[in-house]
């Protein structure tokens, strides 16, 4: 009775199964000097649990830190979207915020040019809702079918084992709608203070439905309230060696402290009639939407204002998804969103198993899950449960609501694969309008230096390449690249 007791006090430390340890320090042997017995649970059992206790890492976006908070809704927007987590001001939803680096491993540091991941978990009455985006308002490319190669640009080279500047030049110049986010990315938003200190934005545009089915093409801003605040490249730099895990210490510490970070939710909303008139494609997510034509308008407040207790199963074991949507929020057809939404359950059923949702952290937990799953490894939300096996006409099973089902929309043309770079001067205009009329001379300064850096370490038919495709963003941008990349090597 007393050794039960203390046990549940967790004085009492246990084998996997809850037998008491007797002796934690000396493996059972035969005789003092010989070798180890097979029937050494305790060794076994700590040994076999240290063998498997890692995960495959992210493909992409590995190296993250995250926090719990709350999100409060501050407008009605009630006209736009029958979204229930959205439609009272006042109402407060539970949410789990991922930050991240893309292109590192687990163990990269937290101030490596790279995009920043701002990943969301809505915990609704309707369900979870992830909206998964970056702290850029564009991608690199406009098709999934190009993710992966893009993604190998990024990362190792499989011959050397090291990052290659020839291959990201390479890729980009063949791709340049990707320069408006290289742009972004080379000045200093690329090296962001912290993640505290950035934007979130959802980059594509989804869907929002009213409770009359009318629908609007939405585009998500998380405005920082702490203020956009950059690392230079140098300070970047140095950071890596201070403190590789500066952007996660940062979050944790201040959350501890009680200085909680917090992120202002406001929208571009575009009539769905705007879309086929409009001068560029609005589901192309290498563009942004002009705040002049579709300006921002609030929805509300996202705090962040508790630490995860267990950084593996909270942080690590997240998995967010775009395709883990609410009634009132749809996908649109832009052909990145396309691919995603098959791309991230597939790699969670990879990397955290098929019951991956049953995590808590991946729980729906504010809504009774009523599914026909039976099994499948760690199935444990149907532990105790009496599950239905199957909708009949005579048993009393769960019953679809045909007033969520996704809003009807028209197609056309023939299927097939079509050429996106229909308007060939399109992928220049936005970046020249970043460069030109948005970046103040600092900014520019700092991007034509962190641009040369990173082009004058590639071969030189790469570097004339992307100076070409800079040339057709900007004359002047790309003769002070070269004339930059000429000063700090006069001999090239
Ligand atoms: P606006 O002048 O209305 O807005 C400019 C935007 O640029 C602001 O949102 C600002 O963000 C952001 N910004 C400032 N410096 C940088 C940088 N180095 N990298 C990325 N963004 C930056 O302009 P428009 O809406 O007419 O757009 C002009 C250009 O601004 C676009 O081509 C695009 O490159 C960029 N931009 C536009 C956004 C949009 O949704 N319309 C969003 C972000 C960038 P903040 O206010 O947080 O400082
Ligand atoms: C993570 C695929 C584009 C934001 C991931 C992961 C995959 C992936 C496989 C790992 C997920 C996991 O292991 O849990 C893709 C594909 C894309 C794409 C196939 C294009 C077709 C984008 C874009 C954005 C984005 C455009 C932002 C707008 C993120 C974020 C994460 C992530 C934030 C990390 C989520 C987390 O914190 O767990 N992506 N991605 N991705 N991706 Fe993408």
């Amino acid at each position: 009775m007393e050794e039960t007791k203390s046990t549940e006090l967790g004085t009492v430390h246990t084998t996997s199964s809850g037998a008491p340890v007797g002796d934690n320090q000396n493996s059972m042997t035969a005789g003092a000097r010989g070798p180890t017995l097979l029937q050494d649970f305790t060794l076994i059992d700590k040994l076999a649990a240290f063998d498997r206790e890692e995960i495959p890492e992210r493909i992409v976006h590995a190296k993250g830190a995250a926090a719990h908070g709350v999100f409060e809704v501050t407008n009605d927007l009630t006209k736009y979207t029958k979204a229930a987590f959205l439609n009272t001001i006042g109402k407060k939803t539970p949410v789990f915020l991922r930050f991240s680096t893309v292109g590192g491993e687990r163990g990269s540091a937290d101030t490596e040019r790279d995009p920043r991941g701002f990943a969301i978990k809505f915990y609704t009455e309707e369900g979870n809702y992830d909206m998964v985006g970056n702290n850029t308002p564009v991608f690199f490319i406009r098709d999934a079918i190009k993710f992966p190669e893009f993604i190998h640009t990024q990362k190792r080279c499989p011959i050397s084992g090291l990052k290659d500047p020839n291959m990201a030049w390479d890729f980009w110049t063949k791709h340049t709608e990707s320069l408006h986010q290289v742009m972004i990315l080379f000045s200093n938003r690329g090296t962001p203070n912290g993640y505290r200190r950035m934007n979130g934005y959802s980059s594509h545009a989804f869907k929002w439905v009213n409770e009359e089915g009318e629908s609007f093409y939405v585009q998500y801003h998380f405005k920082t309230d702490q203020g956009v605040k950059n690392f230079t490249a140098e300070e970047a730099h140095q950071m890596k060696a201070d403190n590789p895990d500066y952007a996660t210490q940062d979050l944790f510490q201040h959350i501890d402290k009680g200085e909680f970070p917090s992120w202002t939710f406001k929208v571009q909303i575009m009539p769905e009639a705007d879309a086929a008139k409009y001068k560029w494609d609005v589901l192309d997510i290498t563009k942004v939407w002009p705040h002049e034509d579709y300006p921002l308008i609030e929805v509300g407040k996202l705090t962040l204002n508790r630490n995860p207790k267990n950084y593996f199963a909270e942080t690590e074991q997240s998995a967010f998804s775009p395709s883990h949507l609410v009634p009132g929020i749809e996908a649109s057809n832009d052909k990145m969103l396309q691919g995603r939404l098959f791309s991230y359950p597939d790699t969670h059923r990879h990397r955290l198993g098929p019951n991956y949702h049953t995590i808590p952290i991946n729980c729906p937990y504010r809504v009774q899950t009523r599914d026909y799953f039976l099994a499948g490894i760690h199935a444990d939300e149907h532990e105790g449960t009496a599950k239905i096996p199957y909708q009949g006409k005579f048993n009393d099973a769960p019953k679809e609501c045909p007033e969520h089902e996704t809003k009807k929309y028209k197609v056309e043309g023939e299927a097939g694969r079509y050429d996106q770079s229909v308007h060939p001067n399109s992928d220049f205009e936005q970046p020249a309008a970043l460069y030109n009329k948005v970046m103040p001379e600092m900014e520019k300064l700092a991007l034509v230096e962190n641009l040369a850096g990173h082009i004058g370490a590639c071969r030189e038919e790469i570097q004339l390449a992307a100076l070409e495709a800079w040339a057709l963003v900007d004359e002047k941008l790309s003769k002070r690249i070269r004339a930059t990349i000429n000063k700090s090597c006069p001999t090239c």
